[in-house]
């Protein structure tokens, strides 16, 4: 692997909200329909990136799913998961890695990858989000299907609002972000305090029509993109701050 990247929001991740993700159980909903949608064949290999304590993983273990890998930035994070596959006598291959560097990932090795809970919106560099999508497209086999997961900035009528007032409040601090990078409003499900505070660890919100473009761009071909919402109840289509696309690597 090459030198560490610093990285706030995993530092978050280490700390204040490792036990929710560390111990985090079940399976919601738009995850639970998109695997059964899109990874059909239980033979075939899985990447989850930012795994946290293998939840996702442990799932896909218990549908069939045997050549499964698993991969976090944060090195409490995989110890704990590796800790619990030995509980449960599971065969996921749980590494230390940064979606922005798979080097320990050779290319074209996965039929499906799942990037769940947002995990590349924690990049707060725009080219280390661009270099994890690339990353994602080089270890994709051909013919892969990958479902990623990104905060959908439509998705609420305030964020364009919230947007405005941090553009304005940097211009003036003489800080640096764009109205796309909101500090993270609830943390362990508590109102963020500290939301207008300088220096926030900020998360990136994606618009659909330029995630879909970027992700063109690098190689992938869309089979289709949908907000949580619109997957889990879609006569109603309801928003939530989750936007899925789901591609594949032609
Ligand atoms: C919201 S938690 C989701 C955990 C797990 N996927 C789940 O759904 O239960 C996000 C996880 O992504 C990890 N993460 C954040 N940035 C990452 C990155 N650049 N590369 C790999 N993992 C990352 C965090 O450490 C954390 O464990």
């Amino acid at each position: 692997m090459s030198e560490p990247i610093h990285h706030v929001n995993a530092d978050l991740y280490a700390h204040d909200l490792f036990d929710r993700w560390a111990n985090e159980q079940g399976i919601i909903a738009a995850e639970a329909l998109l695997i059964r949608n899109y990874f059909t064949d239980a033979t075939k290999s899985v990447l989850e990136a930012g795994t946290g304590g293998g939840r996702i993983a442990f799932y896909l273990e218990q549908l069939g799913f045997k050549d499964i890998q698993a991969f976090d930035i944060v090195p409490k994070m995989i110890a704990h998961a590796r800790e619990l596959a030995e509980k449960k006598q599971s065969a996921v291959q749980f590494q230390v890695a940064n979606a922005a560097d798979l080097s320990i990932y050779p290319d074209q090795q996965f039929d499906y990858l799942i990037y769940p809970q947002q995990v590349l919106c924690f990049i707060e560099d725009r080219t280390l989000f661009h270099t994890a999508l690339r990353e994602a497209y080089r270890v994709a086999k051909p013919g892969s299907v990958c479902v990623f997961s990104f905060l959908d900035y439509e998705a609420r009528w305030y964020n364009p609002i919230l947007s405005s007032v941090l553009v304005l409040l940097r211009r003036l601090r003489g800080e640096k972000g764009t109205g796309y990078d909101l500090p993270w409003l609830k943390l362990n499900g508590a109102v963020n305090k500290k939301f207008f505070h300088k220096h926030q660890p900020v998360l990136y919100w994606v618009r659909r029509k330029k995630i879909t473009e970027e992700l063109q761009h690098i190689g992938f071909t869309m089979v289709d993109v949908k907000n949580a919402g619109e997957l889990e109840n879609p006569a109603q289509g309801k928003r939530t701050g989750m936007l899925y696309l789901i591609c594949t690597r032609p």
